[in-house]
């Protein structure tokens, strides 16, 4: 008798997921980027966002959610409910190098479903005009002729820019004094007032700015040259021999959630970047299209197990300090 209630209960709950993921989704879904409004993740996710809301059939708000290296957005991520409407946004700095550096109260890799990977940003490597270099090679004598440490601003300690701008302290050998913001989106307006030296930041936030001519640009850390920006050089031809680092992105939601929501939002993330005009407009941006066939749950998954395995201890070994 307590084997045949059990049954139903549990036929009862399956029927009952398997209709809500039919239903999903049936109001708006926000996407939380754990970076300020207007800088790179933000910019990346309100174009796929536009077009995600296409196929799913319902408004894709983006909710920016800032703070210790995007750790707080993310941390926001994995105690919503498991139901597909709290998607969150990450990249190489949110979803491993934190985890190598702050004491999180979750984990990256067991408290969150991956969804999808999603375009990458090579980094530029930008200083404000005043800086005395027209060459990487002239920044970096510069960098170590200073008697104190130039500033670098970042997203915080963990994000993007700052394990950017540790790789480049080792691959230079200087030292620099990081500056944290709640994004490299404020990080590159004090940039352009002066009020900070460097940032080794992401193309897609820097670039206009560059093109302008309201900061100088040395160098992208990629093996070829950026099509929206053939005039930079990359690090090998302007005298840094392997220094490449681009910024992978993705989307994740928290554990739990149902697979058929995730293959759904898989899908609509899929369409986005397979969509033509959104591909343009990110392309635009210097953003790299991930790898077709990389483009499923698993594979984002198998890609940041991987690389928490590369970077925790070049991270670990840098002795980052967190307040
Ligand atoms: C941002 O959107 O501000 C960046 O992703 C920050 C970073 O990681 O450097």
């Amino acid at each position: 008798m307590r084997k045949i209630i059990l049954a139903a209960l549990l036929a009862t709950f399956v029927q009952g997921s398997t209709a809500f993921a039919e239903k999903f989704p049936s109001r708006p879904i926000t996407i939380v980027v754990p970076f300020s409004a207007g800088g790179p993740s933000d910019a990346m996710m309100r174009i796929l966002g536009e077009r995600m809301k296409v196929s799913l059939g319902e408004a894709v708000l983006v909710e920016n959610t800032t703070g210790a290296g995007g750790s707080i957005g993310v941390g926001r991520v994995v105690h919503a409910a498991p139901d597909g409407y709290t998607v969150g946004f990450g990249h190489l700095g949110t979803h491993v190098a934190n985890g190598a550096i702050y004491k999180l109260g979750y984990d990256l890799v067991t408290d969150l479903e991956p969804v999808v990977l999603l375009p990458s940003n090579p980094m530029i490597i930008v200083s404000k005009n005043a800086v005395p270099a027209k060459t990487l090679a002239d920044l970096v004598a510069w960098l170590k002729s200073r008697p104190v440490p130039a500033t670098a601003g970042t997203a915080g300690a963990g994000s993007g820019s700052h394990i950017a701008g540790l790789a480049f302290e080792n691959a230079t050998a200087i030292k620099l004094q990081y500056v944290p913001y709640r994004g490299t989106g404020p990080a590159l307006n004090d940039l352009v007032a002066g009020q900070i030296d460097i940032i080794v930041d992401q193309l897609s936030n820097s670039i206009n700015q560059v093109r302008a001519g309201t900061i100088r640009g040395y160098a992208v850390t990629d093996s070829k040259r950026s099509d929206q920006a053939p005039e930079i050089p990359t690090t090998d031809e302007a005298g840094l021999a392997g220094f490449h680092m681009t910024l992978w992105s993705g989307l994740w939601v928290p554990k739990g959630t149902p697979r058929e929501i995730v293959a759904k939002l898989n899908a609509a993330a899929v369409d986005a970047l397979a969509d033509p005009p959104t591909r343009k407009a990110l392309e635009n941006l210097g953003l790299q299209m991930p790898p077709a066939d990389q483009l499923t749950p698993e594979a984002l998954g198998a890609w940041q197990k991987a690389e928490i395995e590369k970077w925790w201890p070049i991270i670990k070994a840098a002795h980052v300090t967190v307040d």
